[in-house]
Formats: C-alpha cells, sequence, structure tokens
C-alpha cells in the first residue's frame, strides 16, 4: 500500500480558497479532517465542481450499470435513503417490499410455484458469493454422507468469468477449473465443462449473458451434457446461472430460451437490479429453486431491535433503497415496459454494431441479438493503430469505451464492447457512430504506431 495512504508525493495538502474567496477564503485540508465544519453550500460546490473531472455517466458506454432513472424514481430512492434494509422489524414495509421483489423474480424465472427462496444483495458480486457458499455447503454435507473426506472442492466455469468468481474461489478455498475458450467461441463449451468435473465438483456455472462480449452461454445444453455426465459416471452436479444482465433480459427478449428454473439441474440464479434492471448502483438478486438447495446452517437467525428475521447475507447493515427502486421499476414499467425498452436497446446496439462492421477495420464478435452488448476487434490486417488508440481518441469527445484483452489463451485479442443502455437513444447512437467514423478515418490514415498495444486487460 502506498506509505501515505494514496495521497501523490508532492501533492498540495490542501483545497485552495474558491471562487476569488468568494466561497471560501481560507485553505481545507484535503487528507485529514478539518478542525471546524464550513457552510453546506460551500461544502456542495466544492465537491460537485471536482466530481466534473470525473467521466460523463451518458457517454459511459462501458458500463452495465444504470446511468439513467427517470426523476420520480431518483426522488423515491431520495426519500428512502435512511432505510436500512436489515431493520426488518422497524421497516417491515420494505421488507414486504423485498419479498415481493423476489416473488416477481422467481416466477419471471420460471421456479417451482411457491417455494423459491431468494434475497436482496448488493449487487452480484455479493450473490454469487452465496451462491457459490450454497454449492461448497451442499457438496460438503453430501460428501460428509457418503463418508468421503470434503476437503478439495472444485468450481467449473468458463475462462470468461467475471472476477467475483475467482474472489469466491479465493476467499473460500475452491479450486476454480476453467474452461478454455478458443478462437470464435469467447464463452464455455458444455462438453469441455462436463468433462472438467468429478465428484469434488461443487457446481458449474453458466453465464447469461457474458461480460465479454455480452453472447449467453448454453445452458441448456450445459445442463444435457451434465446429465450425460450423471449417467456414465454418476456425479450429480448443480449448475448456478449468473444471470447479470441477462436474467433481466432474456425473460423479455428471448423468452423461449430456456436458460432459468425449467431446467432441473438449474439449483439458483443471480442477477444485478442495478444493470438491465435499471437501478441505479448497490442492488442484486439471488434465488434457490428450492429452500433445500440452501443450506440450513447458512441462514442466521438475526435476533436485532426486537425482530427475529432469518437472513443470509454478507454484509448487515445496507441499504434499502435500491430495492425500494426496483420494485418502481417493476411497477412502473411492467412487462410490456422492460420489453418495449429492452427492444430498443437491442435495436440500436444491431444498428450500431453494422454501422461499426461497416466502416472496414472491425470484425465484429457479437452484434447484439443476445443482450444489447456488443464487441468487437480490429482484423488481422490493421495494424497502424490498435483499439486502445482509438479508446483514447473517442475519449476526447467524452465516450467512454472500453479497449481490453480477452483472458487467457487468447489474450493476444483486444476487443472493444459497448453496452447499449436505456439513455443511449437513437441521436446519441448517431452521434457516437458520426465520432467513431472521423477517428477511424484519421487514425486508418496515420503511420503505424510503434508502441501501445497490450495495456489494460478484461476485468469487469
Ligand atoms: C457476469 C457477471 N457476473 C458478476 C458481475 C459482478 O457484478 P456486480 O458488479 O453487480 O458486483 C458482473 C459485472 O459486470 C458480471 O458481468
Amino acid at each position: 500500500m502506498h506509505k501515505n495512504f494514496g495521497k501523490a508525493d508532492g501533492e498540495d495538502d490542501n483545497i485552495a480558497p474558491t471562487y476569488a474567496s468568494r466561497l471560501l477564503n481560507h485553505p481545507l485540508p484535503k487528507y485529514e479532517l478539518p478542525k471546524s465544519g464550513s457552510e453546506p453550500e460551500t461544502i456542495y460546490q466544492l465537491i460537485k465542481d471536482e466530481l466534473q473531472l470525473d467521466g460523463n455517466a451518458h457517454m459511459n458506454l462501458a458500463t452495465f450499470v444504470t446511468t439513467w432513472m427517470e426523476p420520480s424514481a431518483t426522488q423515491l430512492m431520495a426519500e428512502t435513503f435512511e432505510k436500512n434494509l436489515v431493520d426488518r422489524d422497524e421497516y417491515p414495509q420494505t421488507a414486504e417490499i423485498e419479498k415481493r421483489c423476489v416473488n416477481i423474480l422467481a416466477k419471471l424465472w420460471h421456479a417451482p410455484v411457491d417455494n423459491a427462496f431468494g434475497t436482496s444483495t448488493v449487487g452480484s458480486s455479493e450473490a454469487c458469493m452465496l451462491a457459490g457458499m450454497a454449492l461448497k455447503w451442499h457438496w460438503q454435507a453430501s460428501q460428509e454422507a457418503l463418508g468421503r473426506t470434503a476437503t478439495k472442492p472444485n468450481l467449473v466455469l468458463g475462462a470468461n468469468a467475471q472476477i467475483c468468481w475467482e474472489k469466491f474461489c479465493r476467499y473460500w478455498a475452491v479450486e476454480p477449473r476453467f474452461v478454455p475458450l478458443s478462437e470464435g467461441r469467447y464463452h464455455i463449451d458444455a462438453d469441455l465443462a462436463a468433462a472438467m468435473c468429478d465428484e469434488n465438483t461443487i457446481g458449474v456455472v453458466g453465464i447469461l449473458g457474458s461480460t465479454l462480449d455480452g453472447s449467453y452461454e448454453p445452458i441448456q445444453r450445459l445442463s444435457e451434457a451434465l446429465d450425460e455426465l450423471q449417467s456414465t459416471k454418476g456425479f450429480d452436479i448443480p449448475i448456478h446461472v449468473d444471470a447479470a444482465s441477462g436474467g433481466f433480459v432474456a425473460p423479455f427478449l428471448q423468452p423461449d430460451l430456456v436458460w432459468d428454473f425449467r431446467l432441473l439441474r438449474v439449483k439458483s440464479i443471480n442477477t444485478p437490479g442495478h444493470k438491465y434492471g435499471m437501478v441505479y448502483p448497490g442492488v442484486g438478486w439471488i434465488i434457490w429453486r428450492h429452500p433445500d438447495d440452501l443450506p440450513k446452517d447458512l441462514i442466521f437467525n438475526v435476533n436485532y431491535l426486537g425482530g427475529n428475521e432469518p437472513t443470509f447475507a454478507l454484509n448487515f447493515s445496507k441499504p434499502g433503497n435500491g430495492v425500494i427502486a426496483q420494485y418502481y421499476n417493476f411497477l412502473r414499467l411492467g412487462h410490456e415496459g422492460y420489453y418495449r425498452i429492452l427492444k430498443q436497446c437491442q435495436n440500436t446496439a444491431l444498428y450500431v454494431s453494422s454501422k461499426v462492421a461497416e466502416m472496414g477495420p472491425f470484425e465484429l464478435i457479437s452484434d447484439g441479438s443476445e443482450l444489447p452488448v456488443f464487441a468487437f476487434k480490429l482484423k488481422d490486417s490493421m495494424d497502424n493503430f490498435s483499439l486502445y488508440d482509438l479508446s483514447s481518441a473517442i475519449r476526447e469527445q467524452g465516450w467512454q469505451v472500453p479497449a481490453y484483452t480477452l483472458p487467457a489463451s487468447l489474450e493476444q485479442t483486444v476487443v472493444m464492447r459497448i453496452v447499449v443502455k436505456e439513455n443511449f437513444s437513437n441521436d446519441m447512437a448517431h452521434l457516437f457512430i458520426d465520432n467513431l467514423r472521423e477517428h477511424v478515418t484519421r487514425l486508418s490514415s496515420m503511420q503505424p504506431p510503434s508502441a501501445s498495444k497490450g495495456q489494460g486487460s478484461f476485468h469487469h
């Protein structure tokens, strides 16, 4: 860790008096608590000004996370900041709303009626940790029941899996077995995954859809491959679906795709509310097919402030307003509203990806027909600029589009990814395409650069 907690050497320790001393007429320390306070308007302006240096969220095509909610939703969230979700006895209605959301999602994902069990989480990462723990505890119990030692658990997942799964494996001492990617296949292969399983496999993770390129992993095929494995080798391996962000997309845009609790092997599903659930950052969801899929000794009965509530969470306190905003979206949009918005996002993604393909130097690796997300790489013949150059160039106009390398075995491949969200309107899409085309024309006419390849790698 940096010796002075992240402060750059030689950096000024103070915030200087600002607006020619009109607002602030004395310096404020930056890295220690000021002796006394200041006026709220002054501090508001000071911090707001500083945050102008951040990227513009409306032009952030990098993130999957919601960057716009409508004013009534924003107001409702602002009015419910004080709700602590763990205080169920004090805020029973917030707890009830969480329950309603869990039920709505369970039905959307075809959970067997009235049995599903679930909870809100802090985004998908917490949900994935909980899912992984349930798989591990479940495996441990079945190994012990068979009189075997349960010391070497492993989890099988595509090399494209999001970093939270690596975290899970490291924190909970589970061996990750990554199914390698190959040129043209940027997510798991069902047969390879099944071949990597053994009696110590706690589960297989299927991803809907992949963070790399927005493609859907073949969950149904994965389930069939694991059925075959069970009939030949006897291993009964559960599937967890990391449905970030497809859990909020597939039920509306691809309702016939079978990926969810319709498959008996799918024991749990997570999704973030803050991606295509269209809520600002901080909320996620996980549902188990049946209470038996969640080992009892993971559940804590919280006896606190007068109530006694079963909980399964990593955090104790957490904000309730994301859950409330999720419920707002459910009622405000309904099935038709989610469909309409997502269809529009998908149309925009297909349109922009087709224009990117027409430009010449690029090859699409996905086009937005699954998640409204697409990724592309440079054609092998293009060597006079890199996608890192292009990413920096369009940043000049404020567009944030990441360039990164693919994971192990394909790390020579650099891609760019665009996530189309609700606030990326047709007008914005046209502006983006024009800006991109200008930079591509300019960069294409340049001499090949000497360096600048190989920065940045896939991380989210
Ligand atoms: C497939 C997948 N799983 C999990 C996560 C982690 O989600 P969160 O950022 O909500 O913790 C992401 C984030 O991009 C993701 O794409």
